[in-house]
């Protein structure tokens, strides 16, 4: 099995919209990541006989290309055209991108209506096309994150064998069709298989809620590397968990001092991310709605908080967290605990 550059071999996966940048790097500094992927950039497509259109909005420009700590970091576009694609790959890397991820999995109808994301899944040779031209127009990393297909798992051995030809260094499997959306099951025994077709490094994605569920999907798939999504955001330490784990040393978990620094550190980037003073309620919201999931207190501090009709009230219900509180291992760890 082909392995991957960064280490440990596990990534943080590309979030858009939840918490932002902001959370993305406050989670990353917690430990035991090894690849920060940011979100998707837009590439727009040339408008049909209008004039120059911009390849993409400046403002997510710097918002996508921001660094967080030392640790490698790819930046995703999401688009169909493939010129477009490597002329937008090339400014990243003008700008000091390493990695550059392209994304064939994006469900939103708003982005699949115009054939990219996940619309391209039907087309392994327009895959290819964008992948290779993507690869040709820059001298770093090219990484791919696919679903499993449209409908039909099967349909991602000639998406990935598509991808690899193309050139990619290496390929994100989220194992789930566009038709799931995010219901489960991840189907984890099509990452197998793509893992036993494929000479690059296969990382595995989808329903890690726990750093045991991690190390079951390397041990299981035998898959290079895994990333993690919603079980990050709802458990900020499931990467520092799984290092423990794969060690052999005791899972530990936060305590509520810690957990409370790590809340207030999210808060104060978020007010520095986020300008108009309008959205900071909701933004802080989305946070404390996944992370409040981790709390032993049967929802009572998610529910204050996502009830709250002010900032300041807000403000309040986080500096007065209850100091007693006990921070579970994971958000399963009480049944009934999170929805
Ligand atoms: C709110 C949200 C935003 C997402 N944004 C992106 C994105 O920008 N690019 C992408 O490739 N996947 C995106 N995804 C998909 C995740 O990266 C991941 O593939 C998916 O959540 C499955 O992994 P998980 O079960 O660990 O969450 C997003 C998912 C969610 C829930």
């Amino acid at each position: 099995m082909a392995s991957l550059w960064f280490s440990p071999p596990v990534a943080l996966a590309p979030l858009e919209g939840v918490g932002g940048p902001s959370l993305l790097g406050a989670i990353a500094r917690l430990g035991g990541v090894g690849l920060l992927c940011a979100p998707f950039l837009r590439v727009f497509s040339e408008p049909r006989g209008g004039g120059p259109r911009p390849l993409f909005s400046a403002g997510d420009f710097a918002r996508l290309t921001r660094r967080h700590g030392s640790m490698d970091h790819s930046v995703q576009l999401l688009g169909e055209d493939p010129r477009r694609m490597a002329r937008a790959a090339q400014i990243l890397v003008d700008n000091g991108v390493e990695v550059v991820d392209l994304n064939f999995g994006c469900p939103s109808r708003q982005v699949t209506r115009k054939g990219a994301g996940a619309a391209l899944l039907k087309s392994p040779p327009k895959i290819a096309a964008i992948v290779a031209a993507v690869r040709e127009a820059v001298p770093v990393r090219v990484t791919a994150k696919i679903r499993l297909g449209l409908r039909d798992p099967a349909e991602s051995q000639p998406i990935a064998a598509a991808i690899e030809s193309a050139g990619a260094e290496a390929i994100t499997v989220h194992a789930r069709t566009l038709e799931q959306g995010y219901r489960p099951p991840a189907h984890w025994e099509w990452i197998t298989r793509t893992v036993q077709a494929l000479t690059i490094p296969v990382i595995g994605n989808g329903e890690i809620w726990t750093a045991e569920d991690a190390r079951r999907m390397l041990l299981e798939t035998d898959c290079a590397g895994v990333m993690i999504g919603r079980g990050a955001l709802r458990n900020p330490w499931i990467f520092r968990q799984l290092e423990e784990l794969l060690a052999g040393r005791p899972i530990t978990s936060p305590d509520i001092v810690e957990y409370h620094r790590f809340l207030k550190d999210v808060v104060a980037s978020l007010e520095d991310e986020v300008h108009t003073a309008a959205a900071l309620p909701g933004r802080i919201k989305e946070v404390v709605n996944y992370l409040g999931a981790l709390l032993n207190d049967r929802g009572v501090f998610r529910r204050k908080v996502l009830r709250a009709r002010s900032l300041e009230e807000i403000r309040h219900h986080i500096a007065n967290l209850d100091p007693h509180l006990e921070v579970m291992q994971d958000h399963r760890a009480r049944s009934g605990a999170t929805p």
